[in-house]
């Protein structure tokens, strides 16, 4: 039976660190959806086409088997949209404890609207740990070289970005 497994964030921009947990994922699942989500209590720079041909392009670079991989736009609750992808669970990374409560509580929302939906937590790797998007942003609007963290393709979209701004 294939495993497939959802990964959703915001991805506004996807930076190397979600690239670590998708190529992990990949190692544990059969079929990985990158699920593109607008969360709420965010504001992103990026459209999500925007955002999804990022993660595609990523994919491509990091010679990721795109067999594997599907980008979706997630409308509405994650559970439904996994329920509606036959997929059995999410994967979120860990990056600080100062990620946990968070993730507990969405994990425990996303439990009572599905239990048959398991979460699994990879932690991020140690070189990855302080990057997100929101300090990438900032980082490269003030100036900042932003290489370490992004592909070249997204610095060249936040350029593009910023300066039409
Ligand atoms: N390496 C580096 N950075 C990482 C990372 C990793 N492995 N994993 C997460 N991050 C960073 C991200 O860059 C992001 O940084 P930012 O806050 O500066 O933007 C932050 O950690 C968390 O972002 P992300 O992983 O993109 O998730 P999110 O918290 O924005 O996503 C959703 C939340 C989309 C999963 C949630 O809002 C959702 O499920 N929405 C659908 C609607 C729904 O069902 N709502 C009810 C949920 S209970």
């Amino acid at each position: 039976m294939n495993k497939i497994a959802i990964y959703p964030g915001t991805f506004d921009p996807m930076t190397n660190g979600h690239m670590d947990i998708v190529k992990r994922s990949l190692k544990i699942v059969d079929k990985l959806i990158i699920s593109v989500a607008n969360n709420l209590n965010k504001i992103p720079l990026l459209s999500i086409e925007e955002r999804k041909s990022i993660i595609k392009n990523d994919i491509i670079e990091n010679n990721i088997e795109i067999i594997n991989i599907e980008i979706k736009t997630v409308n509405g609750l994650l559970t439904d949209f996994a329920k509606m992808n036959n997929a059995t669970c999410i994967i979120r990374g860990l990056r600080a404890v100062s990620d946990f409560e968070y993730e507990f509580q969405m994990t425990g929302m996303n439990y009572q609207l599905n239990p048959d939906i398991e979460t699994i937590f990879l932690m991020s790797s140690d070189k990855n740990s302080f990057i997100s998007s929101n300090l990438v942003k900032e980082v490269h609007k003030l100036g900042g070289d932003v290489s370490k963290f992004v592909s070249s393709n997204t610095i060249k979209i936040l350029n593009h970005k910023n300066s039409s701004l």
